[in-house]
């Protein structure tokens, strides 16, 4: 008897299609995001010599719609002999060239970063473009803010406040975040540090970003702070927590005490927004980094390693009478989308029931809309492949709960592998809805319009193929289900 043998999946099977990864080599957070003349600028931490971190520069890349990338030449150099490496931080449209460091024809893009000394010293630094955002020059000038005696002093992100009129710049300092004040983007006065008693402390704060969000249900307005922590996340390693308060130009206050997760998963990361969209409606569009410090320098890519999330748009929700960030796939994805399958016609489920898909692309857009009255369903949801390995999303809607099995997905060193736990954030009683997007190195879960959302990597042997949805337990009064195929 013969036996089946599968072949086993070559490296570049898990380069995904529709989230950006850099051609070769390492790369990690976002950078300098800006968007001008119809093009999103993303940059982005990277290693031009080896697929592991280190030897910081800006790599580049552009795209129309966030969903086509063209990589372009590395934007901002190290500079190991002089002030140290490229860091972290963001960019701007200097408008009025406010920094007098524009060509007197178009606004220069002002790059803020941090540079990471040969001795591990930070400092603030900008740098600026008048070519567009091809190359940046650093300014003679820096640093722009020494370093006041603290290790991990970094990640400077830089918004235009416009009730102050002036450019505000949040940072990170230990587990604490500070914001400083300038009317030229050069000079700056620091006005404020947060955090001492708010959110988790499990690790060193990083990568902040600063914005408000109007709440389409009530009208009302709140400021959104955003800092990523690592170790110290929900599930282990890193991870992004958020407040929510008001912002007075100098001082952040939040209204609430808990913790609040942006995302519950492994791999969603130092995420930022992109400056220039506040003129079309003040959009807060966020990527972010799709690994985690536990195991980004070893995931089996090797090659190339890292990538990009999807982009979301944040949205501010009030559920249960306190406000939420909900994290919505960006409009554009929905122009990604090629065959539909109707999966599940509306019907019936009761506990115990299953039904299967035929074969799930390996890029692909999996929606679903829950309904129950009586029995709170537990419902799971599989995606597996020929090799026994699979994805295992179940949604405990009693306990107000979620959870992603990756313990059997696939490659599972370095403690990849892990139960992920997410809580479960809903508008209405007794209905639910479910995006999921497969790119073949990750799965990222968006229940109830982006309320509770899952980012998760994954290195399987050979693409999941295979797509189940069992009741565990409860009754659904109706569920339908469709899968598009992403793949072009
Ligand atoms: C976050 C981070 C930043 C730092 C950069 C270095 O992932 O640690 O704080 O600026 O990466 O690459």
């Amino acid at each position: 008897m013969t036996s089946l043998t599968i072949p086993s999946h070559p490296a570049k099977a898990w380069r995904p299609k529709l989230h950006y990864s850099a051609r070769a080599n390492w790369i990690n957070d976002p950078n300098g995001l800006f968007y001008k003349d119809g093009i999103y600028h993303l940059y982005y931490q990277m290693n031009p010599d080896d697929s592991v971190w280190g030897n910081m520069h800006w790599g580049h890349a552009i795209s129309p719609d966030l969903l086509h990338w063209e990589e372009l030449p590395i934007a901002l150099d190290a500079e190991p002999d002089g002030l140290g490496y490229a860091f972290s931080g963001g960019a701007v449209i200097d408008w009025n060239n406010t920094s007098g460091l524009g060509d007197g024809v178009n606004p220069p893009i002002i790059a803020t970063f941090t540079q990471h000394s040969k001795e591990a010293v930070q400092v603030q630094s900008i740098a600026y473009s008048t070519d567009g955002g091809q190359r940046f020059v650093t300014y003679a000038g820096n640093p722009v803010i020494a370093n006041p005696g603290i290790k991990d002093f970094r990640d400077p992100k830089v918004i235009w406040h416009a009730p102050t009129e002036s450019w505000v710049l949040a940072l990170v300092a230990g587990d604490r975040a500070q914001f400083y004040v300038s009317t030229n983007l050069r000079e700056w006065t620091f006005a404020s540090e947060f955090g001492a008693s708010n959110g988790a402390h499990g690790g060193v704060w990083e990568c902040p970003d600063l914005f408000p969000l109007t709440c389409a249900d009530t009208g009302e307005t709140r400021w959104i702070l955003t800092i990523s922590i690592n170790p110290g996340g929900p599930n282990g390693g890193s991870a992004m927590q958020y407040f929510v308060g008001q912002f007075d130009g100098l001082v952040f206050t939040a209204e609430h005490t808990d913790t609040r997760w942006l995302d519950f998963g492994t791999d969603f990361y130092a995420g930022i927004t992109w400056d220039g969209l506040q003129s079309s409606g003040d959009e807060r569009i966020m990527i972010a980094w799709m690994s985690n410090w536990q195991y980004a320098n070893k995931t089996p890519t090797e090659s190339w390693r890292g990538a990009m999330s999807l982009p979301r748009r944040m949205a501010l929700r009030e559920v249960a009478g306190q406000y939420r960030v909900a994290s919505e796939p960006h409009a554009n994805l929905i122009q990604a989308r090629q065959e539909k399958h109707e999966w599940v016609t509306p019907r019936r489920l009761i506990a115990g029931e299953a039904v299967s898909a035929g074969k799930l692309p390996a890029v692909a857009e999996i929606l679903l809309t829950l309904q129950w009255s009586a029995e709170t369903p537990v419902i799971e949801l599989q995606l597996g492949n020929l090799h026994g390995e699979a994805l295992t999303l179940v949604l405990d809607i009693g306990q107000g709960s979620m959870s992603l099995d990756r313990r059997q997905s696939g490659w599972d060193d370095e403690g990849f592998g892990r139960l992920i736990n997410a809580e479960l954030y809903s508008l209405e009683e007794g209905s639910a809805n479910l995006r999921l997007f497969l790119d073949h190195c990750s799965l990222e879960v968006f229940v109830n319009d982006g309320l509770s959302c899952i980012t998760s990597c994954c290195f399987p042997q050979a693409p999941y193929s295979q797509l189940q949805l069992q009741l565990r337990s409860g009754v659904l009064d109706s569920v339908a289900a469709h899968v598009f195929n992403l793949e072009h």
